[in-house]
């Protein structure tokens, strides 16, 4: 199989090449990135006759063109990720999130190729105290970030609506594990005490949402992108949910520190109030979690205990 990951460089598509490396050695990768901030993994990979890096932009529609010609299935990672960034001003996470994966389309298109489009959880809104979210779940994004994503699956589903292009799509929670960039709240918290500095807590720490194991994504992602069904999405979830407080708390007793290292600060605006997902479809397709919380956060402990090296450049990118 020939795949063209998009945003190889970023926390999950590097995870994702990692894992393609180990199970599919024979498989070919071509990974794009225009390695922007958030790019800066999988730099000691040199090219081989299976892997390829191109430095590039998925809006440059020559290039994308020529890779997808070489590809048989597009992994679009690509994305503008961060919410608070999306907040501040939009503009890029409308012009890769939105305009990339239609650049994307049409040279999937062209080339009669297939497309996975990694979308989020949260282009269905935020959820009260029950219920869940799953593949039925109406549309309803809060945030410039999650609006942009979520006009990204509008189109992938109208190319396949209009064109019966082969598309699959998946919803996945938060992600945490190795690689994940220090803006992010996990790594950020870690290096913040390793810092002895305090961690800064939005509100009052109450929003939830369902966290997964990186790993356990990419195994997910491996399934739909072999066994998916043509036209379907399949929302993705670890059954884990946590409170912003609760995740906070078990980093500080993990790092052997304690209540006095939070800060309470001013909430996000229009911060989602809670992400879950009703797992039943991809768990049909016979994928489970796997990472237990405790194991998976104390690994990424270790892991950001052990590459200062990775982290110390970027904090303040
Ligand atoms: N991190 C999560 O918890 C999470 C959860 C659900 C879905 N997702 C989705 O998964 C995907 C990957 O997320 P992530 O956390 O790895 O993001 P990330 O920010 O770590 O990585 C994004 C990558 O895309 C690259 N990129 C950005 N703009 C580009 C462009 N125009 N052309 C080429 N490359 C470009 C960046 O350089 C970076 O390497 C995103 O689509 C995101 O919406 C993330």
């Amino acid at each position: 199989m020939k795949l063209l990951v998009t945003g190889g460089c970023g926390f999950i598509g590097s995870n994702f090449i990692l894992y393609l490396f180990k199970k599919y050695p024979k498989y070919k990768i071509i990974n794009i990135d225009s390695l922007t901030y958030a790019g800066n993994n999988l730099k000691d990979v040199h090219n081989t006759k299976t892997y390829q890096f191109v430095k590039g932009d998925i809006c440059d529609r020559d290039l994308i063109r020529d890779l997808v010609a070489k590809s048989d299935i597009v992994v679009n990672f690509a994305a503008e990720s961060h919410v608070d960034r999306s907040i501040e001003d939009s503009s890029n996470s409308v012009r890769t999130n939105i305009v990339g994966t239609h650049v994307l389309l049409d040279a999937v298109r062209y080339y009669q190729k297939k497309i996975h489009h990694i979308s989020t959880d949260e282009v269905f809104g935020e959820l009260g105290s029950s219920g869940f979210f799953d593949e039925e779940t109406p549309y309803n994004p809060r945030s410039p970030y999650s609006a942009s994503k979520a006009g990204a699956d509008h189109l992938v589903r109208a190319y396949h609506n209009t064109y019966g292009l082969p598309i699959t799509i998946t919803h996945c929670s938060n992600n945490y594990g190795p690689f994940q960039h220090p803006e992010k709240i996990i790594p950020k918290f870690i290096i913040s005490l390793l810092n002895d500095q305090k961690v800064q807590l939005y509100g009052d720490g109450s929003n939830i949402r369902d966290w997964i194991h990186v790993s356990d994504h990419c195994k997910a992602l491996d399934l739909v992108i072999h066994n998916g069904k043509d036209g379907e999405s399949y929302c993705i979830g670890g059954e884990c949910e946590k409170t912003n407080k609760q995740i906070t708390k078990d980093i500080l007793r993990l790092m052997d520190k304690n209540d006095s290292y939070i800060e309470y600060v001013e909430d996000r605006k229009g911060h989602d109030k809670r992400y879950a997902i009703d797992n039943t479809k991809i768990r049909k397709l016979g994928w489970k979690p796997g990472y237990i919380w405790e194991k998976g956060l104390s690994d990424t402990i270790q892991w950001y205990i052990e590459k200062k090296d990775w982290w110390e450049n970027l904090i303040f990118k």
